[in-house]
């Protein structure tokens, strides 16, 4: 049997991202759609035939529900997911999953009481670049990593909801998931210090559209993250290794493996240049913040108990505890210890 799903907001994303994977994998079947805006329901109707709700709190109580697929707005996640887990509900929440750490620990609070499903979304998790990035460190590529740095730039921009802070808006939030966690996740490791920057640059509203953070992990591998406004794009991801360098731009992966040069003589000045630098170059191919309809999968897959969903809550919790300490650090001018 197919699994009962319910979108909660059919908006922009709820009705591409999460609508289609739900519409074309026989796993799940669109039970209902809730949406406060009658022309966001009346699409529901046409695309899926299915009831329609305006109140997500009568959906779940007059619906049979298996899944329900929180795609609001920010503010609005860990209240609608609470909800939907004390209703019986699995609950998967779009990015971010809550504003703060404390909203995601309520909504893990939630899911032991309720023994039901927390899925939460991070999608680039799932992306190409992290994926092959992963293959070349595994491969020690660049030999020993010491430094991450990992941005996102655009000039573009917005003037929605996401440029207010009442409604959870901000860069930080909106590109936070996407920016901090792959690089924290390609090295396999735990952050333990943060210092972080906030600014308004360009866009109206109330908020951030820049944010800075300087993460240091555990084993002292430092990460860079950005989302910044930059009138021409800057590389992606920069990876610094003993043994060379990586350079992603977009789709475009540059490779240059290089060994220091040691002196035959340790007592005697001599040069030191290094070997000429090997340099591949290729393109990445597939979804760069990952393929929905395999992240779906995944989520049929953890829904009939197959196999566990690949991030756990606690995982996401970990993002939300770096963006508040970016917040923080921001704030405070100071570093702050996770
Ligand atoms: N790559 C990604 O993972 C990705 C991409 C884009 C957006 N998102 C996330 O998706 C969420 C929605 O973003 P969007 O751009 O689709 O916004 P949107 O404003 O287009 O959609 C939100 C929808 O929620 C509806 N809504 C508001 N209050 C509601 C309520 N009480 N009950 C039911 N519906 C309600 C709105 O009417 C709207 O249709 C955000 O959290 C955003 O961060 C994720």
């Amino acid at each position: 049997m197919p699994i009962r799903t319910a979108i909660i907001g059919y908006g922009r994303n709820g009705s591409s991202m999460h609508a289609g994977p739900i519409e074309k994998n026989d796993a799940f079947a669109m039970t209902a759609v809730c949406d406060i805006a009658p022309e966001r329901r009346k699409q529901a109707v046409e695309r899926f035939k299915c009831p329609v709700y305006e109140d997500y709190k009568e959906m779940l109580r007059k619906e049979k529900i298996e899944l329900a697929v929180v795609v609001t707005r920010n503010d609005q996640h860990a209240a609608m997911a609470c909800d939907c887990l004390r209703a019986g509900v699995n609950v998967l929440v779009t990015k971010p999953q809550a504003v703060n750490a404390d909203e995601a620990r309520s909504m893990i609070a939630a899911a032991k009481e309720t023994g039901r499903r927390l899925l939460p979304w991070l999608p680039a998790r799932w992306g190409s670049d992290l994926h092959r990035l992963g293959e070349l460190l595994r491969d020690e590529a660049v030999g020993k990593v010491f430094v991450v740095r990992r941005v996102v730039s655009s000039f573009a921009t917005r003037c929605d909801w996401q440029t207010e802070k009442r409604y959870g808006g901000g860069y930080l939030l909106n590109w936070g998931a996407h920016i901090v966690d792959p690089p924290v996740v390609l090295l396999a490791g735990k952050v333990k210090s943060v210092f972080g920057r906030m600014k308004q640059v360009i866009n109206p509203g109330d908020v951030e559209d820049l944010f800075f953070g300087v993460l240091v992990l555990e084993d002292e591998t430092i990460v860079q993250v950005e989302y910044t406004i930059s009138a021409d794009p800057l590389p992606s991801w920069v990876i610094q290794g003993d043994r060379g360098l990586i350079v992603v731009n977009g789709r475009n992966l540059k490779l240059i493996k290089q060994t220091p040069a040691r002196p035959k003589d340790p007592t005697r000045f001599s040069t030191m240049q290094a070997k000429p630098a090997e340099v591949l170059e290729e393109t990445v191919e597939g979804a760069l913040y990952g393929d929905e309809f395999a992240i779906y999968r995944e989520i049929g897959a953890a829904i009939r108990g197959e196999k566990p969903y690949p991030v756990t809550p606690e995982a996401a919790l970990d993002v939300s505890r770096v963006l508040d300490a970016i917040k923080v650090s921001s704030a405070e001018n100071r570093v702050v210890m996770l």
